[in-house]
């Protein structure tokens, strides 16, 4: 059987772990040499490990995508090892909440940082690959379809209560993406975003006490408390959360042929929910 995205060298940072784990080992089951990123080493490995097991390839490169440096190196990775760039997913991230009064400025902006920032300057350094890709394309009378997946949320789309940092800059990406849409269609790039709902990850895990995660030297409160969950879940017309294999379907859509035509689109794969 044909595999969809054969050859293809797709860039997804914060693929160690969740959702970009799961898209990563999907894209790569389907051809794509994958540039695995997460802030943290081990997981990271471990999926380029996982991905290398299948039969795939899959190189990581390790950091924080907030760093200002990352974006030329994450983009000289996949150019180094693979010579290529035509998939960037845009996915590394995660939530620092608190009512707007007692968000502090670290706070609001280690949300822009690694959700806003980080995207802009990875694609602003992948810009000249792709434009030297492309104009050699056309000179040989080809077309290639590249594809940029930025990840949205709810949140983003309709607001949260105590997520004023992460559902502006995730409503920003959706700004960037149909912007973005506009200025590279005429390198032949498609520039979407995927918005999700409930997704089971450790983001969004039942924890009764406060789990924390460890983010650039931070403890970040991570998990919700069960009978949250259970009200979250059933607003949601499926009556479930997602699987990160569901989102990274959704993910998977934008980057195939079949989506060539479709740019500029926000997707929100949320199980039927349509609002919050
Ligand atoms: N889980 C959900 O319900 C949900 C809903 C809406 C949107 N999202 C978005 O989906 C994306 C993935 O979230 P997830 O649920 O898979 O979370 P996760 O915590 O399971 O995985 C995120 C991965 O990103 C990495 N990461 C975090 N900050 C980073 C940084 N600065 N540099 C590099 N890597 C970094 C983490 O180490 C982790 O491995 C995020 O952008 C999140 O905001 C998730």
């Amino acid at each position: 059987m044909t595999r969809k995205l054969e050859g293809k060298v797709a860039l997804i940072t914060g693929s160690g772990r969740g959702i970009g784990r799961a898209i990563a080992l999907k894209l790569a089951a389907e051809g794509a040499r994958i540039v695995v990123n997460d802030l943290d080493a081990e997981p990271a490995e471990d999926t380029v490990q996982a991905i290398r097991a299948s039969g795939g390839e899959a190189v990581a490169c390790v950091g924080s995508v907030s760093a200002p440096d990352f974006a030329e190196r994450f983009v000289g990775t996949a150019v180094s090892q693979y010579q290529g760039l035509d998939i960037v997913v845009n996915n590394a991230g995660y939530t620092w909440d608190s009512v707007l009064q007692k968000t502090t400025d670290e706070q609001w902006y280690a949300m822009i940082d690694v959700h806003l920032t980080a995207p802009f300057r990875i694609l602003r350094a992948a810009q000249p690959v792709i434009r030297a890709l492309a104009k050699a394309e056309t000179d040989a009378g080809r077309r290639v379809v590249r594809k940029v997946v930025n990840i949205s949320s709810v949140a983003g789309l309709f607001g949260n209560a105590g997520q004023t940092n992460y559902s502006t800059a995730k409503a920003g990406i959706v700004g960037m993406t149909q912007t973005l849409a506009k200025e590279w269609g005429r390198m032949n790039v498609t520039v979407n975003c995927v918005a999700f709902g409930f997704i089971q990850t450790r983001l969004t895990a039942s924890t009764a006490d406060a789990a924390t995660a460890n983010i650039e030297g931070r403890e970040i409160k991570v998990g919700v408390n069960p009978g949250l969950l259970a009200m979250m879940e059933q607003s949601i017309p499926l009556g479930r959360g997602g699987t990160p294999e569901e989102a990274a379907g959704a993910v998977y859509l934008l980057c195939t042929p079949e989506s060539d035509y479709v740019s500029g689109q926000t997707l929100m794969c949320s199980g039927g929910l349509t609002g919050i």
